[in-house]
Parts: C-alpha cells; structure tokens; sequence
C-alpha cells in the first residue's frame, strides 16, 4: 500500500508529483505529503485526507523547485493523522516510504539511546534518524543511506532527499518501485499509470537496488555498494489509458472496456486451424508428470481461482487446491516437486501473493504468474508468466482483472487439454470460437444496462443480501457480494446454494434480497429448489441467468437475462451484472466508489 513518487528534472516538480499522487491514491488515500527542494531548502506539506486536501497546503507559493517527492497514505502503524504523514523528516533529510520496517521497535529503542527524538507513531521515521546517525559519523550522503537500507528488516520502497545537495535517492526491496526515465527528466513511482503521461520507458528496480539521482543523471547500485546495470523497458500504456474518459468513475469505465479488454487478453494466442492455444513461451514443467495444480490469490483473483479449479478438473482431471495466499503457507502445503503453482493478481505486488510464490520455489515447484502489471514482482519472480493485458486498473474495486484472468484460465485448460490429449482439435475450436464471442456478448449486457439501474433503485436501502450459487457459480456470486461490500458497504454474503440449508436460511424473510445465480446448466435443477426454499420463505429474489424461459422467472422478484454460453465461460457473462448492480447501488448511496474507505488496490503488506 501507499504510494510513491519522485521527480528531478527541468519542470516544476510540484504539480508533476501531485498529478501523478493523484493516479496512486488507489493504494492508500488517508494522508498525502510532499516534499519539493530548492536551493538547498526543502518544503514539506503534509495532511491528513486526500491528495485534493493537500492542494490547500501547498497553494502558498513555497512549494517551488525541480526536484521532490510525494506520498499517498494508507496507515499501517499509527492512526492517519498529520504527523503519521509522509514525507518524514529529520533534519535536513526527508524520507518517503511504502512497506513494512520489521524491527522498527529495535531500530528505535538503539537510536534513542543516541539521543534521537521521535515525532511520529510510524515504523517509517527510523529510516531519517538512522541516515542522520550516519551522517553524524562521517558518512557521505549515499554511504549514509546504503548502510541504512542495510539495517533494515522487512520491505521498503523508498525516496530520499537531504537538503544540502541535490541529490534524490530511490530504493527497494519488496515493494513496488520504478524508474521513469524521461527527456532530461527522472521519475519513480510505485507504478506505471502515475507518470505515464511524462514517459513510456521504465527502469524496473530489483531488491536492494538504489537508484541515485544526481546532476542530469541517475545511476544505479545495489546495497552492498555494486554498481548494477538494468535494462530500460518500453511500457504500451497511454496516459489516456488512465484517466477516467469521460465515465464519472474509474470502476464503471473499468467495467464497460471489459469487450475490449478480454479482446487483449486473447490476442495473438490461438492457432484455430490446428485447434490449439500457444502458450509455447512459458517452458511448462512435462504435464503428463504433474500430479496437483494449485492456485493461489488474494480477493477478486482469489475468486478467479476457483474458477478456474472448475474448468481444470472438469476439463483436465488433475486435481487443484486453490488457496488464500494469506493462508497457504501457514497449513505447510504438501507440494511436491512436479506440481504446478499458478499465483494470480492484477497487481503483481500482493504480498501474501509474494509470499505464496516464494513457499513454492523454495519447495522446487513451477510457480506461474497470471499478472496485470509489467514489471511487477509476480510477473518478473515467477518461473512462467502470463499478462492479462486488461490495461491499467485503477479503481480500487477490480473488475476487468477478474474477467480477463478467467480468460486466462480458460485458455490456458484449453492449452494443456492440447498437451494432455484431454480435448481433440474440433474440441478445442468449438471452446476457442466460444470465448471469441465473449466480447460481443459482455457488450449485449452492456447495451442494455437500464434495468439494472432500476433493480440498484429498489433495493439500495436493503442492509444485508444473501448471494447463493452452485458450482462454478458460486465463485462468481462470492465475487458479487464482495463488489456490493467493497463499494457500497452493505453486508453480503455469499453461499454455496446447497450449504444455504445449513445455517444462512435463517435470515430470510421479506426483508432480505437473494441474489441467485442460475444459468440453464448442470446446476439448474438443484439451484430451482434453492429457489423454491426461498420463495417458501417469502424471501425477495434477483435471479441472472442466461434462459429467458427460467421456470421460476414469474415468482422472483426480478430477472436479468445474460447471453448464452458453454459452462466454463459463463461466470465472465454472469458477473458483469453483478458488478454493476454493486456499482449503481454505490452509486446512489454516494459512497467513494474509487477508494472506498479503509481499502487499497494494492495490499504490500501482510
Ligand atoms: C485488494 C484489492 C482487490 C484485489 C486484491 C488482490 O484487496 O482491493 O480488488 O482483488 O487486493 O489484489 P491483486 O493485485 O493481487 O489481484
């Protein structure tokens, strides 16, 4: 969480960093801070809230100068408050961080016995004492924050300034941070969407790299005092990519590109006429040994696992565990040396995720990432790793990463089905003409979004829903009660259809609204009786599903039809109404649908 952002060049550094904190605040809003240097001085403004807040304290005019840094907030030790904001500063030195100092408490217990005095309840403020510390033994200003990044336990990125000189210094070591190298113009930042519309080449730093920033130029070493070499990517992004285009939020833009979005996502991969998806880049482990795949995530991502446990076994018949990465390590997973680990994230940056990914290659496994962001750790550490291509997301709430990660998925089953001989070559054309057609039909429900505004209308006011689904179904319902509670924060609460019985449908009355999933598949029979149990109830149900001629359509309180398509695929088709109900809901309540309170996009820390 928290984002970062630097820059040292020939503009006024100050409204560059603040429109580039603006596209950070997705991972942390609940302070802002900047820090700007100009001869020999520097000017720091912090405040709690947002970036929009922190506008007021720098409208005075001091905040002039080509070089500074700026930070977005999302509080992990002390309360979201003025003096918890970033920059922190000690003397003359000023330090932005995201991450976590493990062994702050220790680092802090050695520097009061120093002398040092600390301003703030952060575990971030050690970093400025202990670069003084050494500067007040003779250090030169790199050497002083070389030997600091060194004492450090835990993760950080990292920008620093001292006021004497002119140098900013950046660093990491497992939290996300890069280099924007422009014309006659440095940037960092947490990521790529903040700056953009300044540059497209980026320098991706590795653990323990620190990039220094001095005259016209940047050069870049390791914390052990080695000069390292790093190659400069060119990122196809455009700054237009991350604006909201004339949508009111980032998430309902974010919604309506899905067409376009999956359309990336399957770009370049099928060689229909000999049935067959190209995966041929990632040197696959032989499938014919894997005995267990396993599929790892976090939130939304963590859903598109388990859909994707669906497709594989119904498809593969090789058995998949999926897992929260927050969990997976803490049950000692029993992975053997020719199992699969996929982790997937839209950010890449996730730490458990991370931490998930490292169980596995310490255990000898393939580890493949099914990734968002170029450049980012999931994508760069795993053995094998395939890009979503959705475009940056930016809304805090993830929508077009989850239907292009269960494209992923699919393809990938269709991939190894080819490799397994689970699926002939007419097979694998009928399933990949399917998922062609998804776009179009994503754009169907789109082209006829009214009556869900309407269905927003009547039940906005409601406090819980009940969302039931059977089978591959019940992820995407888990994913459509985390929607409503991200963005509206109304309880919800998601079933497998089938478990309803056992405990949950207590709660029905005429009060609570169900949310049922019930496409005309192989859960439709089994899901009518759920219905009936309801409707017995006298419980309000929202049916989606893609039978016009559903048989319980004329006793729920209302229907939403969705295009037809094979098994696999409908979650995609299903969810997107369940994203925008959640939305539209949002919407009405007046809640901060982009950063809804006490989230953020990108969760660094475990
Ligand atoms: C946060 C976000 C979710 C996201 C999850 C996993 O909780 O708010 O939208 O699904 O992190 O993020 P990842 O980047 O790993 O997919």
């Amino acid at each position: 969480m928290c984002g970062i952002v630097g820059y040292k060049g020939k503009d006024e550094a100050c409204d560059i960093l603040i429109n580039a904190l603006k596209k950070l605040e997705y991972r942390g809003y609940d302070s802002a801070g900047i820090a700007i240097w100009h001869n020999n001085k520097i000017a720091v403004g912090r405040k709690k809230g947002k970036v929009d807040d922190l506008r007021k304290v720098i409208s005075n005019g001091n905040f002039k100068g080509t070089m500074g840094l700026a930070h977005t907030r999302w509080a992990t030790h002390g309360e979201p408050s003025e003096r918890n904001a970033h920059p922190h500063r000690v003397r003359d030195v000023v330090v932005v961080h995201n991450g976590i100092i493990e062994n702050y408490i220790e680092l802090k217990e050695k520097l009061r016995n120093e002398g040092h005095k600390f301003a703030s309840d952060t575990d971030t403020e050690v970093i400025p004492h202990l670069i003084i510390s050494h500067l007040d033994k003779g250090k030169d200003f790199i050497e002083a924050v070389r030997l600091t990044l060194k004492e450090l336990h835990g993760s950080y990125a990292v920008g620093i300034m001292r006021e004497k000189e002119q140098i900013m210094i950046a660093a990491r070591k497992e939290s996300p941070l890069i280099v924007g190298v422009g014309n006659k113009e440095f940037f960092i930042a947490s990521d790529a969407p903040a700056v953009i519309d300044r540059t497209n080449r980026f320098i991706f730093l590795e653990d323990n790299d620190m990039a220094v920033f001095r005259d016209d130029e940047m050069f870049l070493m390791n914390t052990d005092g080695e000069k390292v070499e790093r190659k400069i990517h060119t990122v196809n992004w455009t700054g237009a990519m991350a604006e909201k285009g004339g949508y009111r939020h980032f998430m309902l833009k974010e919604i309506f590109e899905q067409p376009r979005a999956i359309s990336e996502t399957l770009l370049g991969r099928f060689k229909e006429e000999k049935g067959q998806v190209d995966f041929e880049e990632l040197a696959l482990p032989d499938l014919k040994k894997v005995k267990k795949i396993w599929m790892v995530a976090c939130g939304t991502s963590y859903h598109a696992c388990m859909i994707g446990k669906h497709m594989f076994e119904a498809n593969l018949r090789i058995p998949v565990e999926t897992d929260i990465a927050s969990e997976f390590r803490y049950r000692n997973p029993i992975l053997s040396e020719n199992d699969i680990l996929i982790l997937v994230s839209q950010s890449g940056e996730t730490a458990d995720t991370i931490a998930a990914m490292k169980e596995g290659k310490r255990n000898g496994v393939y580890t493949l990432s099914i990734c968002n962001v170029l450049g980012s750790t999931l994508a760069r550490d795993a053995d094998g790793v395939i890009f979503t291509h959705a475009g940056p997301e930016i809304g805090v709430a993830s929508t077009k990463a989850f239907t292009t990660q269960i494209s992923v998925f699919f393809m990938l089953m269709l991939h190894m089905a080819k490799k397994l001989g689970k699926m002939d070559t007419d097979e694998i054309r009928d399933m990949i003409a399917e998922i062609k057609k998804i776009p179009h039909k994503i754009q169907t429900i789109l082209d006829h979004i009214s009556p869900l505004e309407e269905l927003a209308r009547r039940y906005m006011t409601c406090k819980d829903f009940l969302y039931i689904g059977r089978g591959i179904h019940y992820p995407t319902v888990m994913e459509g009660a985390l929607k409503l509670k991200e963005i509206s924060y109304i309880h919800a609460e998601a079933y497998a259809a089938g478990e309803m019985k056992h405990g949950p449908i207590a709660l029905i009355d005429e009060n609570l609204p169900v949310v049922v999933v019930s496409p005309r598949d192989q859960t439709y029979q089994k899901t009518c009786g759920n219905i009936e149990e309801v409707l017995a109830r006298r419980g309000r149900l929202i049916l989606f599903t893609d039978d016009p001629s559903h048989e319980m359509a004329d006793r729920v309180d209302a229907v939403f039809t969705v295009p037809e398509t094979i098994y696999e695929l409908l979650p995609i088709l299903c969810v997107v109404p369940l994203q925008l109900i959640a939305y539209y809901i949002a919407n009405l309540l007046g809640t901060d649908v982009d950063q809804p309170r006490n989230l953020a996009k990108s969760v660094t820390v475990e």
